[in-house]
């Protein structure tokens, strides 16, 4: 797997924080859209606002989840431009490892597949896409045209990791040593992607206890959580973020494509995605990553 500098990956924010051994902090972002994030005041970071994320931060409030999301501190404005203030959840850390896990057997929303089939077009910069991470993948017809549709695209890549078979996926990893690793799109298979937690945790069973107790709180909070019952959650992730002192945390995060259903309907979220149910196989996959590591705690 390759290894990068962090900082040449994306965006790193830096900026002096006081703190009592007047440290300069940095704060790292292991996916998402460079630019879309900057330094807020101490203790937040800004994220580029979301209409859609704003209304699920204000219907946390009270929610069951409230305390197993970001705190959140409003919309402020930085050079013409609104942001959510969120709590840095990696403020409290010394050196941590994160990692970033996107739930879900979809990380797209049914209304963007129906979009994208209205005018499929070939594409060529999927096609290239497609041949970068798998020269196999495309079939006879789409290498003759250089071009594959987006919505092929779109399901093609969630077989690619483990969306599919698992209900989550890993996108990136950053180790104490402050190096990234977020080559993880063809990481799908079970013994791979135990292979990636027992790296993250340096095998530590510690830390991994504590993270299957977290997940099991998750669960309770979710089954709990009216806005869970009423939202498709699309390419939501849990960040897992722990330190040399073995303290552990989980974290959702990301509401940018968390929609609310229609008045009346809610998802069980471990049912099977077909068209038209809006299914995401949120709660499914969060039994597959708690039996993974509950594996990997009795290992
Ligand atoms: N509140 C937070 N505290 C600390 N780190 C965070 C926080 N929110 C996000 N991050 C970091 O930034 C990364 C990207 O965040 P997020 O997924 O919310 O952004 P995005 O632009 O919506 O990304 P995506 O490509 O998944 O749509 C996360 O993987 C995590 O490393
Ligand atoms: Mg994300």
């Amino acid at each position: 797997m390759q290894t990068r500098p962090w900082w040449k990956l994306k965006t790193i924010v830096h900026w002096p924080f006081v703190t009592s051994q007047r440290r300069r902090l940095s704060w790292v972002q292991l996916a998402g859209h460079k630019g879309s994030f900057k330094a807020g005041e101490e203790g937040t970071i800004l994220k580029k606002l979301s209409e859609n994320e704003k209304l699920c931060f204000e219907q946390f409030r009270g929610d069951a989840l409230q305390a197993f999301v970001p705190g959140y501190h409003g919309v402020v404005e930085r050079d013409g431009e609104s942001f959510l203030q969120l709590t840095d959840l990696l403020g409290n850390f010394d050196g941590p490892s994160v990692m970033d896990c996107k739930m879900g057997v979809r990380t797209y929303l049914e209304e963007e597949l129906v979009r994208a089939r209205e005018k499929p077009k070939m594409r060529k910069d999927l096609y290239d896409k497609m041949l970068e991470v798998d020269s196999q993948a495309p079939t006879p017809e789409e290498h003759r045209l250089h071009g594959v549709t987006k919505p092929r695209y779109m399901q093609w890549r969630e077989t690619v990791s483990s969306t599919h078979t698992l209900g989550f996926r890993i996108e990136g990893v950053k180790r104490p040593d402050g190096t990234c690793n977020t080559d993880f799109k063809k990481t799908r298979l079970n013994e791979e992607v135990i292979q990636v937690f027992t790296d993250f945790v340096a095998g530590d069973r510690n830390i991994i206890k504590t993270y299957c107790r977290k997940l099991e709180e998750i669960r309770k909070a979710l089954e709990a959580s009216d806005f869970f019952k009423k939202h498709e959650v699309i390419g939501s992730s849990l960040l897992f973020i722990h330190d040399h002192t073995e303290r552990a945390e989980i974290w959702l995060i990301d509401f940018g494509k968390t929609t609310a259903l229609p008045e009346g309907k809610t998802l069980n979220h471990l049912v099977a995605w077909q068209e038209g149910n809006r299914e995401d196989g949120y709660l499914w996959g969060l039994d597959n990553l708690l039996q993974l590591l509950s594996s990997l705690a009795k290992a």
